[in-house]
């Protein structure tokens, strides 16, 4: 079986697994060339973890936006590419063919040169689930500028750490986002997050909501205005080389700031592209529905490269599940004729708790495929979703995978491969992964009594999608994810296999949160909590939450009790929502009179977690503590 064919049967699977495993190099060799390069390339992969130093299709030169778009004309020219669905029902959908989409990106990559933009260059884009934010985000791969998104929920702090660290001199936003009933001013939070880099030259400001802003002489321009100018522009698609970043995406880790994930033009194509068309199993005229935002590497890869560069119909939909009313999704799938519908368990468990009702007299006969991403679904949510969504006839892809790994790395194959509830299942073919001890030793023994190998998620193989460096700071990016364990890539995660080599994730094993399919480090918030004036120290720890999945505990310190706590707890979220953004609110606020600590004086989070848990009678051996008189206190002014 050839690789680039479509796995039809779980014997396919094998067999093109086995053949990923045994000669790499031949197998994405193999699917490599079925893209447009502009020279091909004729190494394939030189590796170490060590460095780490990862390198696919080398001295390949190409353009993605020249995959995404230009190679589709011929045949697909009239066809539709990006369905636009606005937050409002009743304003008129939009959409773009490919001919068309190909055009719009190229009139916008002639703004991007006419303002300066060059191959290399940084460029952030913070926006709302607009078409011209996937237009924003091709027309600087198509001139080889580097995007990095940010998403419309961060703080005026967090866009200007993340401009910084890029050292980005653009910046492309809009006057507002609309969010259900909501307006988020998008362009006054840049103003905001500029008055720290004056080094930005240019601040291009799509028109979208109206709302009135402020606009700066010499450094800000009206994208329609820009547009105008250009007419119908013609911009050759850079040649890029296959190891040319092609953009960064923040992402939060389990210490220090959020690391600029850097991902590469050959590689990243390949993964997307072959992701997409296997696990979804995509069929030509399908109209794929991903639900995240474009500024998650979900929306990178499912709404804008993977689709586009398989030639689909991707839906982008600017609103929110529950305006006008909770059955948006449901309506969105009828009116478009939705086939395949990507999604996240927390916005299925919030949508579970308004019944089903809503669903009387809504024809869903469109669907063929469900997925979930961004955390462990629970079986009671994954039966949810099976019999009310997909009326029991559509298979669920639970697709396990991180900003880092570009794409889809554990998952069932859509109607191929069988589907399990709560189990990502089989890993996707050229995907080596590996369970190992504390000490990096494999896990093999399966447990009698369970049945499954228990152990922490590794890789040990390099895959084209996979991260090559963390902006600016390679050193970060192999302490991160290679220095843990000795050549293996560890994701963070913990895992279960049993013996038919199925996985089932069971979630973080380091300090980094899941909250509403959010990453969320514990260090981010408790260095935002620490800076709130009277804090003197913070430990924040996860508990769990029916819908978030995961929630925010933080344990404060403070140095005076002048004020009531309700205040100071407000106060602190202030804070944070300030320093990183909303979604990095704190569910729950206890101020404490002392934290507990090892003589050392290291925080034992591990007690924390039980207290947040409510398992007061599991907390372990407290005795080492400093003073174990504060673990009682804690316990009984528990929140
Ligand atoms: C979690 C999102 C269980 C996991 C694509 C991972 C999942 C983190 C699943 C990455 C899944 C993602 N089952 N857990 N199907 N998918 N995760 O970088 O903990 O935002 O490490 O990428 O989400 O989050 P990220």
């Amino acid at each position: 079986m050839k690789p680039l064919q479509r796995i039809q049967s779980l014997e396919d699977y094998q067999r093109v697994y086995d053949y990923s495993v045994s000669d790499p190099e031949a197998f994405w060799a193999e699917i490599a060339q079925s893209f447009v390069w502009q020279k091909p390339f004729t190494q394939v992969l030189q590796w170490d973890f060590d460095g780490p130093n990862v390198r696919w299709f080398e001295d390949g030169v190409l353009n993605i936006t020249e995959n995404c778009l230009d190679r589709h004309l011929p045949q697909k020219g009239n066809q539709t590419a990006i369905v636009f669905e606005p937050n409002r029902p009743e304003e008129d959908a939009r959409s773009f063919t490919y001919a068309e989409l190909h055009q719009a990106v190229m009139n916008f990559a002639q703004v991007l040169l006419n303002q300066g933009v060059k191959k290399g260059d940084r460029v952030c884009v913070y926006m709302g689930m607009v078409p011209e934010l996937a237009i924003a985000v091709l027309a600087c791969a198509r001139i080889g500028a580097i995007h990095s998104v940010v998403f419309g929920g961060f703080s005026a702090q967090s866009i200007s750490d993340r401009l910084i660290d890029a050292n980005a001199h653009f910046v492309i936003t809009q006057d507002g986002a609309f969010r259900g009933n909501k307006v988020i001013p998008l362009k006054s939070v840049i103003d905001e997050a500029l008055l720290q880099c004056d080094f930005v030259q240019k601040v291009i400001v799509l028109t979208h909501t109206k709302t009135s802003i402020s606009m700066l002489k010499d450094r800000d321009v009206w994208w329609e205005v820009e547009i105008e100018k250009v007419g119908q522009a013609h911009v050759a698609p850079a040649p890029m080389n296959a190891e040319d970043p092609l953009f960064i995406l923040y992402t939060s880790g389990s210490t220090g700031k959020p690391k600029g994930v850097v991902h590469t033009c050959g590689g990243y194509m390949v993964w997307a592209n072959y992701t997409f068309e296997q696990v979804f199993q995509y069929q030509e005229g399908e109209l794929h529905f991903c639900t995240a935002d474009i500024g998650w590497i979900t929306g990178h890869s499912y709404i804008v490269y993977g689709p586009l560069l398989a030639g689909a119909k991707t839906l982008m939909f600017e609103g929110i599940p529950t305006f006008p009313d909770h059955g948006r999704f449901w309506d969105i799938v009828e009116k478009h004729k939705v086939n395949i519908l990507y999604t996240a368990p927390t916005a299925i468990r919030s949508l579970m708790g308004f019944g089903t009702d809503v669903f009387q007299g809504k024809d869903l006969s469109s669907l063929r495929v469900l997925g979930t991403v961004g955390e462990p679904i629970n079986e009671e949510a994954w039966h949810w979703y099976h019999v009310n969504v997909g009326k029991s006839r559509c298979p669920i892809v639970d697709t396990w995978w991180q900003t880092e790994t570009g794409g889809i790395m554990i998952s069932n194959l859509a109607g191929v491969t069988p589907d399990r509830p709560a189990w990502a299942t089989l890993p996707l073919p050229g995907i080596q992964p590996i369970l190992v001890d504390e000490h990096g030793n494999e896990n093999h023994e399966i447990n009698p009594e369970t049945g499954f190998v228990h152990g922490n998620l590794c890789v040990k193989f390099p895959w084209p999608g996979m991260l090559r460096t963390t902006y600016g700071d390679h050193s970060r990016c192999y302490t991160n994810y290679f220095a843990t364990y000795k050549n293996l890539y560890f994701t963070g995660d913990g895992a279960y296999r049993d013996a038919a080599g199925n996985y089932r994730i069971t979630g973080r094993v380091d300090d980094v949160l899941n909250v509403s399919g959010h990453r969320i480090g514990t260090a981010e918030v408790e260095n935002a909590i620490n800076r709130h004036l009277g804090v003197v120290e913070s430990a924040v720890v996860g508990y769990p939450h029916d819908i978030k999945g995961q929630a925010i505990y933080a344990f404060v310190v403070c140095s005076d009790h002048t004020h009531e706590s309700e205040m100071i707890r407000r106060d602190i979220n202030e804070t944070i929502t300030k320093l990183i953004g909303a979604i990095a609110k704190a569910d729950k606020i206890q101020i404490v009179k002392g934290l507990p600590k090892t003589r050392s004086g290291k925080i034992m989070r591990r007690i924390l977690r039980k207290i947040a848990e409510g398992e007061l009678d599991h907390l372990g051996d407290t005795s080492t503590l400093l003073d174990p008189s504060v673990v009682d206190e804690i316990c009984t002014e528990r929140l």
